[in-house]
Parts: C-alpha cells; structure tokens; sequence
C-alpha cells in the first residue's frame, strides 16, 4: 500500500497540563500505558492518522526543562500546545511560554500550523474555550494557522477533531 507521509510534531505546555496523557491516547491501544509519570526531559511517540504517520516529540513542561523546547524547532512541522483549563493562576505562565516560542526564530518566520487543546474541559473549575484563546490572545496569531479544541484527554474526547485539524494543515 501507499506509505503514509512522515512528520515531526512538537507537544509542548506547562508541566500537569496533559500532554502526556494526550499523546498515550492518540498511541494504538496496544502501545497505551496506564500509568503516566511526568516526563523527565522528553519522550519520542508514534501515532498515525489516515494520511500521516506522526512522531510526537512530548517535552517535559517542567520549567528546569523548557531550555529543550527549542532544540527541536527546526526539524518540527506543527505544534501541539496543550494547556490545562482548569489552571487559572498559571495562565499568564502558558501565556508567557507561548509568546516565546511563536517569537522564536525557528518560529516566527514559518507558517507551521499550531494546534491548541484546552484540556481538562471537564474540571468543574474548567475555563470554556473562549476564555482560554481570550487569555492567550490567540487571535493575535495572524502568520500561523491555528486552531484550538476543547479537550478531555482522560476520556479521550476532543482528540481526534484535533488531529483530523493537523492533517488537514501540515504541508
Ligand atoms: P509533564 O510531563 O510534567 O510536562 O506533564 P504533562 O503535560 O505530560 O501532563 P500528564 O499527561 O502527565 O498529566 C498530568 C495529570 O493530569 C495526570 O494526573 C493526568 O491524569 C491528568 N489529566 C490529563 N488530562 C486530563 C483531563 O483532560 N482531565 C483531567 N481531569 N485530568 C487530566
Ligand atoms: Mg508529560
């Protein structure tokens, strides 16, 4: 048969904001873990979609490993920013992470499109979506396509509306 075309994506976000969690859910069932750890520097993953074999670069959030993030911005063709909802007081921090990365010089000048999950969508202290893209001034993100999805990665739901965005985007 035709062999999937190979791309390199980016997870990145705060740490605990489940990104982890995101890419285990995307994983064939039989390669999924049950028990997630935070991630000490970062892990490769590999998932597929109908049209794209993907590998996942899922970076530490922690910010003694954020300096890493940058290695990797040359070699990927989209980003997944996942963000945790229900994390009021850390916003302004996501904000600040995704402000550097888009002013990046691997970044800024690249039309590489940015995929968002607001996830933890089913925290009863939960941001909606609006809210979330309103505090992180998505719609100042005029060089990039960007889209932003509602997501509980727990139950896995949001997750595919995401993916199905990505493949319809990457070049
Ligand atoms: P680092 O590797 O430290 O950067 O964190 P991470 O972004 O990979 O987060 P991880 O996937 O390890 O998830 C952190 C915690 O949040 C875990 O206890 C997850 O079970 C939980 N979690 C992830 N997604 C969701 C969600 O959608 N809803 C809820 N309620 N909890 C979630
Ligand atoms: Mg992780």
């Amino acid at each position: 048969g035709l062999k999937k075309k190979e791309v390199n994506v980016l997870c990145l976000g705060l740490d605990n904001s489940g990104k982890t969690t995101i890419i285990n859910q995307l994983k064939p069932s039989n390669t999924q873990t049950q028990d997630i750890v935070p991630t000490i520097g970062f892990n490769i993953e590999k998932f597929k979609s109908s049209s794209l074999s993907f590998t996942v670069f899922d970076m530490s959030g922690q910010s003694r490993y954020r300096n890493l993030w940058e290695h990797y911005y040359k070699e990927s063709h989209a980003i997944i920013f996942v963000i945790d909802s229900g994390d009021k007081l850390r916003m302004v921090v996501a904000k600040e992470e995704l402000d550097t990365l888009l002013n990046h010089q691997d970044i800024c000048s690249r039309r590489l499109p940015v995929l968002f999950f607001a996830n933890k969508s089913d925290l009863r202290e939960a941001m909606s979506l609006v809210k979330v893209s309103q505090l992180l001034c998505l719609e100042n993100i005029k060089d990039k396509p960007w889209h932003i999805c509602a997501s509980n990665a727990v139950k896995g739901e949001g997750l595919l509306e995401g993916v199905d965005w990505l493949q319809d985007h990457i070049k």
